[in-house]
């Protein structure tokens, strides 16, 4: 089967230090696959690399496929890559409808659909608004972004990046900064999106990662250590040792 996003000996280096290395992935279509390791490991530098924000130092990157190695980050959300952020990337003084309107009438845009119209300005709307209710925040489709609490905010960023139709949606923390109690919500509503849609999440929470993934990537020191189901990486010794065992559950 043909992957939805794969790598080939993806290497990064910053001068003289590598943070990614050699990196080899390959993510089936539909897949819920985890990104873990302990802090400066290199999975939001390999995110970098897989959405384009960050030219790889060697390597390659398919997307369903196709070389995508060479695509700026815009030609790869043209085709389908998608991705929301560790640190969030709202418009605090809109509105959170306007905010979810925006990124559809993006879409829009960069489908070719330049015209505006009454009708076109509706059918936008009602997506945004279908859009917000899928993360239970069309109660709040009025307030503003910056009184929004934070969990609400990370659900809000969910809707935006359904609000472009990827195909491939790559989450960096999606719940970070948000209570243990709020976390579990926004990953639920993460797992509730359509099956045909590939996912790959970065998240320190080991809870939900052995909750909601099926297959898990662990990188340590810019590298892939294994990888496998959660129940081969809860077993596999290695891992307990680096990562789990050294500081719990939240490396
Ligand atoms: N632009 C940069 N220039 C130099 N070094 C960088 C740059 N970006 C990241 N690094 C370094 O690369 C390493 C990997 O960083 P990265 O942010 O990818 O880690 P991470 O696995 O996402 O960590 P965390 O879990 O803390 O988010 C770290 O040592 C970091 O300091
Ligand atoms: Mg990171």
């Amino acid at each position: 089967m043909t992957a939805a996003l794969a790598t080939s000996d993806l290497s990064i280096r910053f001068g003289a230090f590598e943070a990614v290395r050699q990196v080899s992935l390959a993510i089936r279509p539909g897949a819920r696959h985890a990104l873990i390791g302990p802090n400066g490991a290199g999975k939001t530098t390999l995110v970098n690399a897989l959405t384009g924000s960050l030219k790889p130092t060697a390597g390659r990157i398919m997307l369903a496929g196709e070389d995508a190695t060479h695509l700026s980050e815009a030609q790869r959300v043209h085709k389908g890559l998608v991705r929301t952020f560790q640190i969030n990337q709202l418009f605090a003084n809109l509105s959170v409808l306007d905010n979810v309107w925006l990124a559809v009438l993006e879409r829009n845009r960069r489908t070719g659909i330049f015209w505006r119209s009454a009708r076109a300005d509706r059918a936008a709307l009602d997506e945004a608004r279908a859009c917000l209710e899928f993360v239970h925040l069309l109660p709040l489709a009025d307030q503003l972004v910056a009184t929004l609490p934070y969990g609400s905010r990370r659900l809000l960023e969910i809707a935006l990046a359904m609000a472009a139709r990827p195909s491939v949606l790559v989450l960096d923390e999606p719940a970070a900064g948000v209570p243990a109690a709020d976390s579990e919500a926004i990953f639920e509503r993460i797992h509730a999106l359509p099956d045909s849609l590939t996912l790959v999440f970065i998240e320190h929470d080991m809870r939900l990662v052995f909750r909601f993934a099926e297959r898990i990537t662990v990188l340590v020191a810019g590298q892939v250590l294994t990888e496998g189901t959660p129940a081969d990486i809860a077993a596999n010794p290695q891992v307990r040792e680096v990562y789990l065992g050294r500081r719990g559950a939240h490396a």
